[in-house]
């Protein structure tokens, strides 16, 4: 790390409690400085004075932090969010910046220290990792919702040992990702005018169509069905890999099936480490939760699976459209604590409350708060969201469960959110996680 630098903005500085530690921890090995917005300059030089490991300030905004300064290749900006930014010009992306988030500063810290120059070291694991997915092997992967665990598509061994890397059941059809439209061809066929539309406005992003499935795409990947998922990530990581693979690349959530689906790289390596070829870290999912998943092969355009993309974006451009009642193949409905490794602490049960703070005595109660709480709670609390953020409950909410549930506690509980927007999907994944008690 001797040649790293590491910008951090005052707004981190100042709003995250323990962010002065870890930084100094980081003065150590590397040189930190202060990159601060237009007219903060006088602000900036306060700061300093408080922390004399800052070494120096730098007025800079994110998007010309980097084009300032001439070692790009081991330069960092840690910014509130918890957002890392850095040059990494990628094959598919708006930016020669890529921006991470994580969601602890220490998170970050550990990326920063696994992934020094990462402008070089990334493009050199995509290509590697992209080499894997074209042999038939398997490889995890970030995407903006959660991490998916990937296989080439079309090639029908590879599809079966995700099956059975996540014991799975052969009935849950799987989702088919690409990096670019042209991949469609062979994957779909009689391709309506709707799904352009869609494709158009969220594309890339969190939502996946259902359509009607070209009699190329194997029979294992679509559950036998005659239609066939297919989502074109965000995160250009993702897109990246997909692209640099050659493949569509068929990838559920990377986690043993029944359990939570994974935000983090730590996340997939505790339930799947084992038993995958690779793990592409890209920090925290940012909407931390599953994409939407719309049906265009029913009479009205069904959302099977809500998720940020909310059935409020979508009537506007289709018309009528419907939520499905049926609960499918669940992703957090606990199939039996025996498919639980023995190292993975047993879930925790997860009861669905009006009112949290009747628990604040309880100290083997854990909860999940969603707004700023004035009463102390005896049990560990998680801040999901500080200001009943549904955004940012979503990105965070099944990290704070994974967290809450590696303590060992009685149970855990929290409230629903108001169903509007993204509220929708995060209560349809509270009360699945939740069913079972
Ligand atoms: O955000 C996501 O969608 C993540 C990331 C990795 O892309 N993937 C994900 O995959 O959540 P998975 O396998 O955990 O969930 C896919 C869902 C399942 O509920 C499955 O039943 C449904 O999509 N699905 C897949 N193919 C389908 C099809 N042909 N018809 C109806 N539902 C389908
Ligand atoms: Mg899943």
């Amino acid at each position: 790390m001797n040649q790293t630098t590491i910008f951090v903005t005052p707004t981190l500085l100042k709003g995250q409690s323990d962010a002065a530690a870890s930084l100094l921890q980081l003065a150590k090995s590397g040189v930190v400085k202060l990159a601060y917005p237009m007219g903060s300059e006088a602000d900036a030089k306060t700061l300093c004075k408080t922390h004399p490991y800052l070494s120096s300030c730098l007025q800079a905004t994110e998007q010309n932090l980097f084009d300032r300064i001439t070692d790009k290749e081991s330069t960092f900006l840690l910014d509130v969010g918890i957002k890392l930014s850095f040059y990494c010009p990628l094959e598919i992306a708006t930016s020669s910046v890529l921006t991470l988030f994580f969601h602890t500063l220490s998170d970050a810290v550990q990326y920063i220290d696994s992934f020094p120059v990462p402008s070089i070291q990334l493009p050199k694991l995509i290509k590697e990792q992209a080499a894997l997915l074209a042999q038939g092997k398997l490889v995890a992967f970030p995407t903006e919702t959660v991490y998916g665990l990937g296989a080439d598509a079309l090639n029908e061994e590879a599809v079966k040992s995700i099956f059975a890397a996540k014991q799975r059941p052969f009935f849950d059809p799987l989702i088919v990702h690409i990096a670019k439209l042209e991949q469609l061809e062979g994957l779909v066929v009689d391709l309506d005018p709707r799904a352009r539309l869609l494709m158009d406005h969220f594309w890339p992003g969190p939502l996946t169509l259902v359509l009607k499935k070209h009699p190329s795409v194997p029979a294992i990947v679509t559950a036998n069905s005659q239609t066939v998922a297919i989502r074109m990530p965000s995160n250009p990581l993702a897109l990246n890999l997909i692209q640099a693979s050659g493949k569509a690349i068929a990838a559920p959530s990377a986690n043993r099936f029944g359990y939570t689906s994974p935000t983090t790289a730590t996340h997939v390596k505790e339930q799947l480490g084992e038993r995958i070829d690779a793990i592409l870290d890209g920090g925290a999912c940012t909407v931390g939760i599953e994409s939407t998943v719309l049906s265009l092969c029913t009479e009205i355009p069904t959302i099977l699976r809500p998720g940020k993309i909310g059935i409020e974006e979508l009537k506007p451009l289709l018309g009528e459209v419907i939520v499905t009642k049926q609960v499918g193949p669940t992703d957090t409905h606990l199939e039996s604590p025996g498919l639980l490794e023995s190292h993975y602490a047993p879930t925790t049960p997860l009861y669905l409350v009006d009112d949290v703070t009747l628990y604040k005595d309880q100290s083997d109660v854990g909860v999940l708060l969603f707004e700023k709480q004035k009463v102390p709670f005896k049990g560990p609390v998680v801040y999901v969201s500080e200001t009943e953020n549904a955004e940012e409950a979503a990105s965070r909410l099944y990290w704070a469960i994974r967290h809450l549930d590696t303590m060992h506690l009685r149970c855990m509980v929290g409230s629903l959110l108001p169903e509007v927007g993204i509220g929708v999907a995060i209560n349809n994944r509270l009360r699945k996680a939740s069913a079972k008690h």
